[in-house]
């Protein structure tokens, strides 16, 4: 599966795609992603290769222009409610603060509800991700709450759970259609 935009092409990752991977992922600037940190070009071409089976909920955001690929964004049916969808997505610090981030997100979304049964879309970010919370806001999200100390994703100097404040933005299939 591949979904095109005006600047940028979502396609499976291949892969070739490991080295370009390795330059957002090496240093995860969220806690949130720490877990999916890569070391090496070796790890990162072990991580393509295991990506490039995921063919409709996990994306490479590829630079049409080049071919770069400059970020990902997923999400998947949820277990117990598959019309429900909660999505992560990342951008190389390079190709922030350009409008490709809402123009992935923007065509993600209307392929999850017009193509794969998506109702509800939901996405938690921390209270200090600011750039998260206005991609949400951008492509018309609830805020619906914030849940305190909700998670811990790394630990503090003395070893104890670095505990984060979690907010969660929502929007609705029959809003997204009311939206457009
Ligand atoms: C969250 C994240 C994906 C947002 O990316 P981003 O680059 O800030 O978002 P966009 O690509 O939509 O760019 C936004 C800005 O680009 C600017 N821009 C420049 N050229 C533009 C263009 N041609 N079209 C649209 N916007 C453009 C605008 O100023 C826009 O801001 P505005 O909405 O206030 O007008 C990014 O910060 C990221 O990867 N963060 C690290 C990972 C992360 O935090 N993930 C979420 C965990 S919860």
């Amino acid at each position: 599966m591949e979904i095109e935009t005006k600047r940028l092409l979502l396609r499976p990752f291949q892969e070739e795609d490991a080295e370009d991977m390795l330059g957002y992922l090496e240093h995860p600037t969220v806690n949130c992603f720490m877990d999916m940190a890569l070391s090496s070009l070796e790890e990162a071409r072990a991580e393509a290769q295991k990506r490039s089976k995921e063919l409709n909920y996990l994306f490479a955001i590829v630079l049409k222009e080049n071919g770069k690929v400059i970020g990902e964004i997923e999400a998947y049916p949820e277990e117990e409610s598959p019309d429900t969808f909660s999505p992560c997505w990342m951008l190389n610090p390079a190709y922030q603060g350009k409008g490709y981030a809402f123009e992935a997100a923007f065509a993600f979304f209307d392929y999850l509800f017009s193509e794969k049964g998506a109702r509800r879309i939901y996405a938690y970010t921390e209270d200090y991700n600011l750039s998260s919370q206005h991609l949400c806001e951008k492509l018309g999200m609830r805020k619906e709450g914030c849940f305190k100390e909700f998670i811990s994703f790394v630990k503090n100097p003395d070893g104890t759970p670095k505990y984060e404040n979690t907010l969660q933005y929502a929007i609705l299939k029959k809003e997204w259609v009311t939206k457009q």
